[in-house]
């Protein structure tokens, strides 16, 4: 992990309100949902970092897509820092602390791994599609706009199945309606989105009884476990008994969802 100014190559509109973020990165190595924290501005506001999750990592000499010289970040604009990021230009540069956490486990060797994506849930999925050279990916997309990241996956050996709530493109409904029909005994869930969404893939993985892993989103200012803002209340079992909270920069943002009490998310 390293902070250092990293090279704009490319900051373009990948759909509306959504943008691609390219960063040289000599030799990155990147563990499919690992994020990276980005000082969107030179200047001292905003003052923290913002976390993103990296969404592939291309121009290696070698066919692993997990190594390469340009780290590609996707990110949608929601207030302050996205937007003073999305005016970055080509070749300025940002600094950028990471890669950071602990990104997805391993599948088992007899697991079929389903991933749940809503919305910019999709981003920590490429990489990880790229990596197993399989697996299905089960898109929440808001709209048809949304919808078409789900292009990205065409050269993967990664099924992809989209649902919409209006049902404008793919399946309407919610995604965990299409995790419910999709789902078998020797399932693996990998899950990242709304909170909503993630405890809805964590009851229907428990119902099915098979793992689910859920990467989660907090509010983060220092990405590597010393502010103590990232906090979730732990369920006090298993490994992690007598452990009230886990935080989700430095011990997640991937966590067993056994693991989180949901209660108090
Ligand atoms: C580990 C991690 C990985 C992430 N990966 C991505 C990614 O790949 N792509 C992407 O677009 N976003 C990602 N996010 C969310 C992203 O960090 C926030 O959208 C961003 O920090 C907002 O900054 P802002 O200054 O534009 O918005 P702010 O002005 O800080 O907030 C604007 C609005 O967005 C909401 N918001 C802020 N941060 C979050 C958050 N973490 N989750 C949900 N709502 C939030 C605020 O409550 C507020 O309503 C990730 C967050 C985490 C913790
Ligand atoms: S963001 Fe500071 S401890 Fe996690």
């Amino acid at each position: 992990m390293e902070s250092k100014d990293r090279k704009i190559l490319f900051n373009e509109v990948a759909a509306p309100g959504c943008f691609r973020l390219g960063l040289e990165w000599r030799s990155a190595e990147v563990t499919p949902g690992q994020f990276v924290m980005v000082r969107v501005s030179d200047g001292l506001d905003p003052l923290l970092r913002r976390p993103f999750g990296v969404y592939g990592v291309h121009g290696g000499r070698g066919k692993n897509p997990l190594k390469g010289n340009v780290v590609e970040l996707l990110y949608k604009v929601v207030g302050k820092g996205t937007r003073i990021l999305s005016a970055r230009e080509r070749n300025e540069s940002v600094n950028v602390l990471g890669p950071l956490g602990n990104g997805f486990p391993e599948a088992g060797k007899d697991e079929k791994v389903i991933m749940v994506g809503g919305g910019m849930g999709i981003v920590p999925f490429l990489m990880l599609a790229k990596k197993l050279g399989d697996g299905l990916l089960l898109y929440g997309a808001r709209g048809k706009s949304e919808a078409a990241l789900a292009k990205d996956f065409k050269g993967t050996a990664c099924r992809v199945k989209v649902s919409t709530v209006d049902g404008s493109v793919g399946a309407k409904g919610l995604v965990t309606e299409l995790l419910e029909r999709e789902i078998t005994k020797d399932s693996v869930v990998y899950a990242c989105g709304p909170v909503g969404m993630l405890k809805a893939a964590t009851k229907v993985a428990a119902a099915a009884g098979v793992r689910c892993h859920v990467s989660l989103e907090r509010s983060m200012a220092c990405g590597i476990g010393v502010c103590l803002g990232c906090a979730v209340r732990a369920k006090t079992h298993g490994e992690r008994e007598n452990r009230n909270y886990m935080m989700v920069c430095s011990e997640g943002p991937v966590f067993d969802s056994e693991d989180i009490d949901w209660e108090l998310l």
